[in-house]
């Protein structure tokens, strides 16, 4: 009984924090292009990456204006005071990831999110400055355009900014999420100001003005130290030194991001390309993928009740691994190489017993070492010259900690609570995490975020990634199978009801109309137990270039309300 509870908390957790606006579809459009797509989860923000392209930007260009333009037309993630990871793919083969994850601030301790008696304090790690990260939005997408870039950073920025300044009319996604948050926000009296109306959500079609917000993008369009030292952070720690934040002027000057090599794997005969530490979701991605390898998934029927079960051990393995090993590599030592290596994935997959499910509390986490060899909201772009950038970042949950800095209109994120905040406890979206992702000062939490390129004879054949949390790994996971497995177009990939597992709790998350009531029943026979209420798992967009002819395609998840725009 009390695991039941556990699940459907666990469930609603997660559906507030990833909160999606619909229910699924069988399929969205499938939108072609000549020379460059982009595909992100609000129209505005796609249009904005198209005109940037159709401009002469290129992918990395356009990456820079849509994230801007999301911060505006998207604040449940789109951010400022957030952080993420850009996983970028340059024609001429080479890749590299922007990790511009938020880091734990100095005055950050082990225990800051525990009482006097050792138990978390509800709230302490999610809502309020306290919860907040140092953000590393603007400095990750500064770097990836001095990198990258072709166009000026100015004219990049905005877009953005005249979108905050002139207001735009809110969406139906908008408002849903708006309605989701609301009671968060009016907790703030600056975000219940901007985001509310008398203290209630917005309607469709109501405009959002963000005038403060212009002002910081203007100062960012003419400096992005700004937000780090100049007036912006003048403002975020005057805000911190009013409402008991613990972020300082040295952790904002202080912030830089990191250029990473992305993680590369194997799966018949594609080479994946995705997300390194600090996050979880590459390394985990590919050891299921690498699970997956010798069974012959296609053949078993798609959602069938052998093909579910599979997928479902799976999940469970790796996520178990997932909660013992992984952390900030800059802090601690992960077994990446281990977790990557297919012989192990192997000899994990053996374990799975087709006929009955292993219950999660017999599956301990696997021994990687052993094979170690001497590592929320997302948008992909490809350009005319085959760049491509694939980038999630986040605020964490919906609208982050919900405080806005005062005078800036930056929300700020609660990307602390995907710390460890005790080993054991279950955090916001229901993990149990382990010692490797303790809190520490200057540490990055650890995430699951996994943009992801998948290549075939060295071309791109698609590229996608996903919110939603610890979901994102098996929606990727899902998404390439469904691409790979069982030939559908990304589309249609990206359409399918999902699953998820994550270990603990020992539960399957599903979504409406994906399972029949015979294959829920022949699976709960073999012993699997599902979540009281299904709901939607993740929000993915994609790319595909059609190997016949180069053409660019793109689909929006239909769970929410994107529309990908291509030239
Ligand atoms: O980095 C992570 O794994 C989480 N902070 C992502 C949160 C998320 O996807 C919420 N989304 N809808």
């Amino acid at each position: 009984m009390r695991d039941r509870k556990r699940d459907s908390r666990l469930a609603v957790a997660i559906s507030l924090s990833i909160a999606l606006a619909g229910s699924t579809a069988h399929a969205g459009p499938l939108v072609g292009a000549r020379h460059g797509i982009v595909a992100s989860t609000n129209p505005l923000a796609s249009r904005v990456g198209a005109d940037v392209l159709a401009r002469g930007g290129n992918a990395v260009d356009a990456a820079v204006a849509v994230a801007f333009a999301l911060a505006v037309t998207w604040p449940a993630a789109g951010n400022l005071g957030g952080g993420g990871f850009m996983l970028i793919r340059r024609s001429d083969g080479r890749a590299e990831v922007i990790d511009y994850r938020e880091r734990a601030p100095l005055a950050a301790a082990r225990d800051m999110y525990l009482d006097s008696r050792g138990n978390v304090v509800p709230e302490a790690s999610t809502v309020g400055l306290r919860a907040a990260g140092v953000p590393g939005t603007v400095a990750g997408l500064a770097l990836a355009h001095r990198r990258h870039g072709a166009l000026p950073w100015r004219d990049l920025v905005e877009p953005a900014r005249r979108l905050a300044q002139d207001g735009f009319a809110l969406d139906l996604a908008n408002v849903v999420m708006l309605r989701r948050g609301a009671a968060l926000l009016a907790r703030f009296p600056e975000s219940a100001r901007l985001f509310l109306r008398d203290g209630k959500p917005p309607m469709v079609g109501d405009p959002l003005i963000q005038a403060d917000l212009a002002q910081t993008l203007a100062r960012i369009s003419r400096d992005p130290r700004d937000f780090y030292t100049g007036e912006t952070s003048r403002l975020l720690l005057e805000e911190m030194a009013a409402n008991g934040g613990i972020i300082t002027a040295k952790d904002l000057a202080g912030y830089e991001p990191t250029i990473r090599k992305p993680l590369e794997g194997q799966y018949r005969g594609f080479t994946i390309l995705t997300m390194p530490p600090p996050s979880s979701g590459g390394a985990i991605l590919l050891e299921m993928l690498h699970m997956l390898e010798k069974r012959p998934i296609g053949a078993l029927g798609h959602n069938s009740a052998d093909e579910i079960h599979l997928l479902v051990e799976v999940m469970r393995r790796a996520f178990a691994d997932k909660a013992a090993y992984m952390g900030d590599t800059d802090f601690v030592k992960v077994p990446i190489n281990g977790l990557i290596n297919p012989q192990y994935a192997d000899s994990l997959a053996q374990t799975i017993d087709m006929a009955r499910a292993t219950p999660s509390a017999q599956v301990k986490a696997g021994l990687p070492s052993r094979f170690e060899a001497p590592e929320t909201t997302h948008f992909t772009i490809i350009d005319k010259d085959g760049n491509v950038v694939t980038n999630t970042y986040t605020l964490n949950g919906l609208y982050g900690c919900g405080a806005t800095v005062k005078g800036t209109g930056v929300l700020l994120n609660n990307e602390m609570d995907d710390f460890t905040s005790k080993p054991g406890a279950p955090n916001m979206f229901g993990l149990v995490q382990g010692e490797a992702n303790a809190i520490a000062p200057g540490k990055r939490p650890l995430s699951a975020m996994a943009p992801t390129i998948v290549l075939k004879d060295g071309k791109v054949r698609f590229a996608l990634g996903s919110p939603g949390g610890p979901t994102i790994i098996n929606t990727v996971l899902q998404v390439i199978i469904n691409v790979i497995d069982f030939d559908m177009d990304i589309s249609q990939a990206i359409a399918q009801p999902r699953f998820h597992h994550q270990w603990l709790p020992d539960a399957i998350l599903w979504e409406p109309f994906g399972v029949s009531k015979e294959t829920r029943a022949e699976l709960e026979r073999r012993g699997h137990r599902f979540a009281d209420k299904p709901m939607a798992i993740g929000d993915a967009q994609a790319i595909a270039v059609d190997p016949r002819d180069g053409t660019r395609q793109a689909a929006s998840d239909p769970r929410q309300g994107g529309i990908p725009v291509g030239n």
